[in-house]
């Protein structure tokens, strides 16, 4: 089971403000982030081992056209995607991508590429690999 990140739940950040107009979204709110480039969403997520994790970002997309955003772990390029339309704001999708991950702490930075900046993000859910472990040594 993933384990959930709330995009209005801190250590999370959002450049923007934390929303609640548009109904469907999971816990208190989501992150409407500024329409602009390089406004982002960001989640300190835990991983018990280093390896892959599988990311499932909730996000909405009531405007016209896709939006793309750089995804970074740890501060490295992982992935660029495009978030596509959903039709209405309050219309939720899911995007699913992986990426590498450390062990512990990890940060997650969802970047818009676009002057749209990113769509309304409502959480990241997580699933990591613990492999059950090679010991070494
Ligand atoms: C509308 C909508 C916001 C959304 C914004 C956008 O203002 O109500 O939730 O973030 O459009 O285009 O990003
Ligand atoms: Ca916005």
């Amino acid at each position: 089971t993933p384990t959930r990140y709330e995009a209005e739940s801190s250590p999370a950040t959002c450049d923007g403000s934390i929303d609640s107009n548009h109904s469907g979204y999971s816990g208190s709110g989501f992150c409407n982030t500024d329409n602009t480039t390089g406004a982002a969403a960001q989640f300190t997520v835990n991983a018990a081992a280093s390896g892959t994790a599988t990311l499932e970002i909730r996000y909405a997309n009531g405007g016209s056209s896709g939006r793309p955003a750089a995804v970074t772990v740890n501060g490295s390029s992982a992935q660029s995607l495009s978030f596509s339309t959903t039709g209405a704001w309050n219309n939720w999708a899911t995007a699913t991508l992986t990426v590498p991950v450390n062990s512990g702490s990890n940060t997650i930075r969802l970047a818009a590429t676009g002057s749209d900046g990113l769509p309304n993000i409502d959480y990241l859910d997580v699933t990591t690999s613990d492999g059950g472990g090679t010991t070494t040594g």
